[in-house]
């Protein structure tokens, strides 16, 4: 901490001159997360907290389309990200043209877009969703068929929690893909009566394994909550440092993976975007009001 007191001082300066706030996600190394965020929190409540920021500055410390979610839904805010190259798998992978594809296969089915997607994949979607409240959404919808975009594990795991058929894209996460469940059933056998929480993006055989799976949010709400003596994280590994802290009884593994895109997001590049205003995310006009609907609908859905 030493070394990261000159640039959160820094940084705490620059906010108040630019009249800033700084959304940090759970996913944030501790000196971003802890330093010099003003909100953390899962997607839902960071979308939920930009729709609400009435300084003129958004510093989103999260990746890319988060930070399109905060300009969408508070246009008329200034929104900074401290690398533009911060993506995510899921985003990428998300495509029009598989939208077009599945709505032509499956007629009349509600296309229920993640978070986890550019603006313009939100505005052809008819309602957005995050891990979170993905299973109400769903369940929300009309029909007995539902379509979700872009990850196939999220949809197969939000279809056993409903009684829809769900019908899935092609994405998947590249930090949660990565676990497997003989890895969480050796882990359990090593540490008897320790607990196992994991987040919905992983593969359906590896939520099986877990005692609770949920939201970036959910999962520390839940640690919060019960404190067991020890627990695996099945998730990426930043947010474990993040809770280190305030749940020291809890002794944590965490496997190693960490999401490259949002471990672009460092102090050095939150300081420089705020004194050079760079960093700044625009979405299509045409996009923000048929976008802004789709997240507004999930959020009178499930908050
Ligand atoms: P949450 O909405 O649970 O914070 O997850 C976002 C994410 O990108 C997880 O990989
Ligand atoms: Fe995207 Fe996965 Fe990184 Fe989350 S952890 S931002 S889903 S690549």
């Amino acid at each position: 901490w030493a070394r990261h007191a000159p640039l959160i001082l820094a940084i705490d300066a620059l906010k108040v001159q630019r009249n800033a706030v700084i959304l940090g996600h759970s996913y944030m190394p501790p000196e971003v997360y802890h330093g010099v965020s003003d909100i953390v929190g899962d997607s839902l409540q960071l979308a939920l907290a930009a729709r609400d920021v009435e300084a003129e500055v958004i510093v989103q410390a999260g990746v890319h389309f988060m930070a399109e979610t905060s300009k969408v839904l508070n246009p008329g805010k200034t929104v900074l990200i401290p690398d533009a190259s911060a993506g995510c798998s899921l985003a990428e992978a998300a495509s029009l043209a598989e939208i077009e594809a599945l709505r032509a296969a499956h007629p009349g089915a509600a296309v229920v877009c993640y978070v986890n997607t550019p603006a313009a994949i939100k505005a052809a979607s008819d309602v957005c969703c995050t891990s979170a409240n993905a299973v109400q959404v769903v369940e929300a919808m009309p029909g007995d068929t539902v379509i979700m975009t872009p990850d196939r594990h999220l949809a197969a795991n939000v279809a056993r929690e409903t009684g829809k058929r769900v019908i899935p894209a092609g994405g998947a996460c590249i930090v949660h893909e990565r676990f497997a469940p003989e890895d969480l059933r050796a882990w359990r056998e090593a540490n008897p009566g320790a607990t196992v929480i994991a987040h919905p993006e992983c593969p359906p055989d590896v939520v099986d394994e877990a005692d609770f799976a949920g939201s970036t949010a959910a999962m520390i709400g839940w640690l919060r909550a019960r404190r067991p003596q020890s627990a695996l994280l099945v998730t990426e590994c930043s947010m474990a440092a993040n809770i280190a802290a305030e749940l020291p009884e809890v002794s944590l593994t965490r496997p190693c993976n960490l999401c490259p895109h949002m471990q672009k997001i460092t102090l050095e590049k939150i300081l420089a975007c705020l004194h050079g205003m760079t960093g700044e995310v625009s979405v299509a006009p045409d996009l923000i009001a048929p976008a802004r609907r789709a997240v507004e609908r999930m959020i009178e859905i499930g908050r």
